[in-house]
């Protein structure tokens, strides 16, 4: 199937559960129910819940299986956004094509926004209808990817870097901490969910090295040459606040390239994975996930 099909069919049914989930937390403050609602239902591209579900597809396992971990990895990345725009982070005020989280509810209700929505995704994943073992797996690999040596760690190192030159490879750590490791999970809860065999398993994990790094790195090219309608975020920011990023040690064209090399790898880690399945279940597909990949190329010049 077509990923922009799939997607059609399957973002709303994760957008529902993210806002059936939301009212299921009865909070009794309303300031603080409508700023978790406002950046949940502010859309954005879905592309973390899209791949852990486009996974169990791929790996012919039950979607719905997936919904509500696809729904929590969106609740954490909603807080991820909300924290990064902060006047302390990024000091952005546009997102997602309307004002940031604080610039409507202000400092104080957005970060606590932020800590809501990253709790309740826990309180998402232990409620769901999925075996035990699977609820302990995703919930230590979400605080992984999520925490301190995660996305958390990638922001903070990422705020250190501004005004720095950082080596390649050092930016590279970064970009896998603060983006990567939520992509990562997405791949891993995908995996989980559909019970892939360890060898399919292992080869989406290094896939999804591949994409998730990708992935930070057309955010940086973006950052210079996209625009703000499409885009629902204010270009230029990178450069203002002297952040490291891949057009900024390698050049526009460089970084291009590197986020082409990513690309063909991830696309040849899928050929492998059709490879090694094929033996045992004919039925294997990768055309969603490759779709996935070749949207994240930038092909005009
Ligand atoms: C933005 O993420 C932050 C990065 C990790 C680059 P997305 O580009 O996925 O943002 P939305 O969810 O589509 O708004
Ligand atoms: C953000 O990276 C990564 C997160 C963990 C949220 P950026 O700061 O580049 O993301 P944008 O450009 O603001 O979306
Ligand atoms: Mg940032
Ligand atoms: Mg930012
Ligand atoms: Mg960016």
């Amino acid at each position: 199937m077509e990923f922009s099909l799939f997607k059609k069919e399957e973002a709303p049914k994760v957008e529902q559960k993210m806002l059936d989930w939301l009212d299921k937390i009865q909070t009794t403050n309303g300031t603080l129910y409508e700023s978790m609602k406002y950046s949940l239902a502010a859309g954005g591209k879905r592309i973390r819940p899209m791949l852990l579900l486009a996974v169990i597809q791929s790996l012919n396992g039950e979607l719905k299986n997936g919904y509500d971990t696809a729904a929590a990895l969106e609740y954490v990345h909603t807080y991820s956004l909300i924290h990064d725009d902060l006047p302390a982070m990024d000091n952005d005020e546009l997102r997602r094509g309307k004002p940031t989280n604080h610039i409507v509810f202000g400092e104080a209700v957005a970060i606590l926004a932020g800590d809501a929505l990253l709790t309740q995704a826990f309180e998402i994943i232990g409620k769901s209808d999925i075996t035990l073992q699977q609820k302990v797996a995703l919930t230590v690999a979400l605080a992984q990817s999520s925490g301190a040596n995660g996305m958390v760690a990638g922001q903070v190192e990422d705020i250190e870097g501004e005004g720095k030159t950082l080596s390649l490879t050092d930016l590279k750590a970064v970009h896998r901490k603060k983006t990567g490791k939520l992509i990562q999970f997405a791949v891993f809860a995908g995996c989980t969910l559909a019970d892939a065999p360890v060898n399919v398993q292992e080869l989406l994990a290094r896939f999804a090295e591949h994409f998730g790094l990708a992935f930070q790195i057309r955010d940086d090219i973006l950052d210079v040459i996209g625009n703000v309608e499409e885009l629902g975020k204010n270009i230029g920011q990178d450069e203002e606040h002297s952040k490291s990023t891949y057009p900024h040690l390698m050049t526009l064209s460089g970084a291009k390239e590197a986020l082409d090399n990513e690309l063909d790898d991830a696309a040849d880690i899928l050929r492998e994975v059709k490879d090694s399945y094929q033996v045992e279940n004919q039925g294997i597909d990768m055309t969603l996930l490759n779709d996935m990949v070749d949207l994240l190329r930038i092909t005009n010049e």
